[in-house]
């Protein structure tokens, strides 16, 4: 958790900024840019920690799942693996996690490095 606080204050910080200047914040349309201030990341981080943390490790480690750190899929795989699960393994989340949500954590994963 101690790593994630200067990107969160960074988020922030942008956040705050941009809105001052009445600068409307882009999320970019291929969400694995590894940009620190996509404010895609943090709500990637939460959600990660709400439906995949009890396998994964809340600091993505890995636990029952593996590490899904330095990840070498594409994005698409990635979604479809999220989006699908994996019988016995992993659960499926294309019924309980919105396409943006699901977008969200390909972000947050592609950060992790
Ligand atoms: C019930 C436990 C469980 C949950 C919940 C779970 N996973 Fe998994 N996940 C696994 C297991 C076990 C594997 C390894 C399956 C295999 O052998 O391919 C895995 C594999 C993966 C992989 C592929 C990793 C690789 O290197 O091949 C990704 C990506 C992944 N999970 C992401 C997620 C995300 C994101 C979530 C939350 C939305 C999530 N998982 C929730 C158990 C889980």
């Amino acid at each position: 958790m101690k790593k994630l606080f200067p990107l969160f204050s960074l988020a922030l910080f942008c956040a705050i900024s941009s809105a001052q200047n009445n600068v409307p914040i882009e999320t970019p349309k291929n969400s694995s840019t590894n940009n620190p201030a996509n404010p895609n990341l943090l709500s990637g981080q939460k959600l990660f920690l709400k439906n995949c943390a009890h396998c994964h490790g809340a600091d993505a480690h890995g636990d029952d799942g593996p590490d899904l750190h330095c990840l070498d899929e594409s994005d698409e795989w990635i979604t479809n693996r999220i989006r699908n699960g994996k019988k016995g393994q992993m659960t499926a989340f294309a019924k309980k996690l919105q396409p943006a949500e699901i977008a969200a954590l390909v972000a947050y994963l592609h950060m992790l490095k």
